[in-house]
């Protein structure tokens, strides 16, 4: 195991910081301005959130529009061939706006350009881009935007730093009523579809003690509901040889003052011990909701996917949480269609999603990754086909959703309320702790905090409801 140093982005920056101000000072008659987009995983929005907080304490402004934007940065999101085209659809939107408008600085980031082939296309098709940087190098912005004022050629800066940890990066949040906490990066563990390890590195945790600061800061600013984020949260600690280190961080975060909730993703099953599920059953803060990617329901597909569990212990796993906590909710990740997958196997994954009954299961066709183990494997099913197997699961999984939220109706959930529903200015939309939705009638004021709710209509993907 190698040693994770944990560095702080003032030592390495401030000098960068300071030149940056003074560039600005010199170049732009008014306040420059930002527009970040991050695709993806709560992870990616988490690292967009950093990069909005340099970029704000070097001197830009941050707008809602392309078009108000000296400065655009696209934080890409390579789990899916999908979500690269989307990307590359948007960067070239974005480059003619640059080339219309003549004085934009474009800068592509996070885990697509990690890869090799990805910035190779960069170079040759999208020679406008001034900026690329990587994954592990978020922390040296103001370095980058130093030399991009300085020098107009394209800039890529995608080397691995694999080792570190870089805490004190300012982060401009998103919302003031909820927060994401990363408590590590990167990812062990090689299912054989995923591109994470290749992109994030390996996983390295974030000091114990630091994350419980930042979150007791957190709940003193007013926050309300802390996410905590990892690619395997419930492996953190093993590379810093604590043990049960994610069960301790929740009882620690548990016993911090205040009125506020903690969600926890993503989980994976393989380190799901009883231990944990008994320690959260304990915490009265810890949400009980639990978003465990099972992929597949049919063992010799779960070999193939290097998952290290298989259906038996999946379920006892469920079996368990629900008997400790029966009022738990849970979601899961599944992927159609991995090579070699026949209709009997997807047919074996149908029949856990109808036993778990799920309250929302995020679907994937399987999609090819360069440099993953399955893109060597011999995958023979038609897209056609794929997408009928995905059909049938999204509407088993419908008609479980609406039974499941049909079980609420007359029932007092308590909500917390997020914001005002978008659409409908008279209501208000937020969530029951089991991470459903629930719609209210609008009362401004309740808004931001936790309220008792009486459950008066279900829908599959909502719930409606009237305070009590
Ligand atoms: N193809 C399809 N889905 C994938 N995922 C990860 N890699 C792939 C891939 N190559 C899905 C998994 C994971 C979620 C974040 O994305 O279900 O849990
Ligand atoms: Fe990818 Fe598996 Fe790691 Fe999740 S646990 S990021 S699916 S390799």
């Amino acid at each position: 195991m190698s040693k994770i140093f944990v560095k702080d982005y003032l030592l390495t920056q401030n000098n960068f910081i300071e030149r940056c101000k003074n560039l600005i000072n010199e170049k732009f008659k008014n306040t420059p301005t930002f527009f970040v987009h991050s695709y993806g995983c709560q992870g990616n929005v988490s690292e967009g959130e950093k990069i909005e907080g340099i970029l704000k304490e070097i001197g830009f402004l941050k707008v809602n529009s392309l078009n108000d934007a000296n400065l655009i940065i696209l934080n890409s999101c390579a789990i899916r061939e999908k979500a690269e085209n989307k990307f590359f659809s948007h960067l070239g939107n974005v480059l003619n706006l640059k080339n219309s408008s003549g004085d934009k600085i474009v800068g592509v980031c996070g885990c697509m350009v990690q890869q090799n082939h990805i910035l190779k296309k960069i170079k040759e098709s999208f020679p406008s881009v001034n900026l690329v940087f990587g994954t592990h190098v978020i922390d040296k912005l103001p370095e980058f935007l130093f030399n991009i004022l300085t020098n107009s050629k394209m800039q890529c800066f995608n080397i691995s730093s694999e080792e570190n940890i870089v805490e004190n990066i300012p982060i401009l949040r998103t919302s003031r009523i909820k927060a994401l906490v990363p408590i590590s990066y990167g990812c062990n563990n090689f299912c054989s579809y995923c591109i994470v390890p290749y992109v994030k590195g390996r996983e390295r945790s974030r000091d114990f003690k630091i994350i419980v600061n930042e979150v007791k800061g957190l709940v003193e600013k007013g926050y309300k509901e802390i996410t905590l984020l990892g690619q395997n949260v419930n492996s953190y600690g093993k590379d810093l040889n604590l043990n049960n280190a994610f069960l301790k961080l929740l009882q620690e975060i548990n016993l911090i003052k205040g009125e506020f909730k903690v969600r926890f993703m993503t989980s994976h099953p393989k380190d799901f011990s009883k231990e944990l599920i008994e320690g959260i059953s304990k915490c009265n803060k810890v949400c009980k909701h639990f978003h465990l990617p099972v992929q597949s329901g049919c063992d010799e597909i779960l070999k193939n996917m290097n998952r290290k569990y298989t259906k038996k212990q999946y379920l006892e796993i469920i079996d368990y949480i629900k008997f400790l906590m029966p009022k738990a909710t849970f979601s899961t990740d599944i992927i159609v269609g991995f090579p070699g997958e026949t209709y009997e196997n997807f047919k074996e994954t149908l029949e856990l999603v109808k036993k778990v009954k799920f309250n929302a299961i995020y679907n994937f066709i399987y999609s090819k990754r360069i440099g993953t183990k399955a893109a060597e494997m011999e995958d023979l099913i038609k897209k056609e086909e794929k997408t009928k197997w995905l059909e049938e699961l999204i509407k088993t999984q419908n008609e479980i959703s609406y039974e499941n939220n049909k079980k609420y109706v007359g029932k007092i959930e308590n909500v917390f309320f997020e914001d005002v529903l978008n659409g409908d200015e008279n209501f208000m939309v937020g969530k029951t702790e089991g991470n459903i939705m629930v719609t209210c009638k609008k009362d401004e004021k309740k808004i931001g905090n936790f309220c008792d709710v009486e459950i008066t209509k279900a829908h599959r993907t909502k719930l409606e409801g009237k305070l009590i």
